[in-house]
């Protein structure tokens, strides 16, 4: 039995747990400072690392408690180095590495991005990772920070075929809500404003994709833009003020109507890869990955002969549970940290996976 501590303090939540093997969650602990951010219309760094700081050693404690175990029980001490938020961060990796010295317990930087791909195996038979038929697997990321699809073939080797090169995702959702004033994170409030409004109404462009008789770059093929529905929104936006047509039913077409914009560019650039590769399994994981349109929309249109795996909400959103679980490889292969690493903020070139 190998039990994992694994801290998490990349961006607004603080989160513990203890993950058995890389698979069972025997815990895992989330304190969220939404609240804290909400009053800002976003997340303010230097606030996230002093809520950290408030948090994580009673978050500590509870997955420890909650897991039935004590730091006696542990084999090594995991935490997000990167990327994320540098105040935050530094938080959850000065204490792992406190933790992991007090106790003399192996120390484990994670990369936050391959560690939300890793939630969508928590809680399963692992032997699917090391199964041939898995692969080629096509994950994609999309969170807050990130919207990326990256290739993962069956020795390990990685590459990222493209990503936004403008806003997230999650960040586009959450600049949507803010500007229909529907307050933060916008990504569950657009969904939950969703429901009862017609995605066909208003027409939203979908970036990048080559429609309306717009040859794509080449390079562009499998990049993602969200700024150019944002300002679609915007003008949207405006010019329904100045008709005066503002209602509610205006406001759930309108978030309808712009979730499925954003929805369908995910799916559909997804698909576009599926045309060019032999994808087996496609994983979406991140935030975003909890909404119910996407989810949805990504079973509908994927060729049945592709395996879709998305992660239990839980595990989609920030969490230590994944962090734990990647961390467990990372063991297996004696990829253990000095005490001196340092946190990063930006996604470096991903050329491996170590879950394999
Ligand atoms: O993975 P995550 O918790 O943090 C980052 O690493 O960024 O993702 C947060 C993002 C936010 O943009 C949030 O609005 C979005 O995920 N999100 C959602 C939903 N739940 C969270 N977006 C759409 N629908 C949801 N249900
Ligand atoms: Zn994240």
């Amino acid at each position: 039995m190998s039990l994992i501590l694994s801290i998490e303090s990349s961006c607004d939540e603080t989160a513990a747990a203890v993950v058995e093997s890389g698979s069972k969650v025997l815990s895992s602990v989330v304190a969220s400072q939404i609240a804290k951010h909400a009053v800002h219309g976003g997340v303010v760094p230097e606030l996230a690392a002093r809520e950290h700081l408030k948090a994580v050693i009673p978050v500590t404690q509870s997955a420890l408690t909650e897991a039935g175990v004590t730091i006696k029980d542990i084999e090594a001490v995991a935490v997000t180095q990167g990327p994320g938020l540098i105040p935050a961060l530094l938080v959850g990796m000065n204490f792992a590495k406190g933790l992991a010295q007090a106790n003399d317990l192996p120390l484990i930087g994670v990369n936050h991005f391959l560690a939300h791909i890793y939630g969508a195996f928590l809680d399963s038979d692992l032997s699917v990772l090391q199964d041939k038929e898995t692969y080629p697997l096509l994950a994609l990321v999309v969170s807050g920070g990130h919207t990326s699809l990256l290739l993962i073939s069956e020795d390990g080797s990685a590459r990222q075929l493209g990503c936004t090169i403008d806003d997230a995702a999650g960040e586009a959702l959450d600049k949507g809500a803010k500007l229909l004033n529907l307050g933060y994170p916008g990504g569950p409030i657009m969904q939950k404003t969703a429901e009862n409004g017609d995605p066909e109404k208003f027409d939203f462009p979908r970036p990048l994709t080559g429609g309306a008789g717009r040859a794509l770059a080449p390079e562009n093929l499998y990049n993602f833009s969200f700024s150019g529905i944002k300002t679609a929104l915007l003008y949207h936006v405006r010019k329904a003020e100045e008709a005066n047509c503002i209602n509610d039913q205006w406001l759930y077409d309108t978030a309808a109507s712009f979730q499925r914009a954003v929805v369908d560019v995910l799916v559909r650039k997804t698909l576009t890869v599926l045309k060019n590769y032999p994808v087996k399994t496609v994983v979406v994981a991140g935030g975003v990955a909890c909404n119910a349109e996407l989810r949805r929309m990504m079973a509908e249109r994927l060729p049945e002969k592709v395996a879709l795996r998305i992660a239990p909400p839980k595990y989609c959103t920030d969490n230590a549970a994944m962090v734990g679980g990647i961390a467990w490889h990372y063991l297996k292969k004696g990829l253990t940290s000095p005490l001196d690493i340092d946190s990063f903020a930006r996604l470096p070139q991903i050329v491996k996976v170590p879950f394999i």
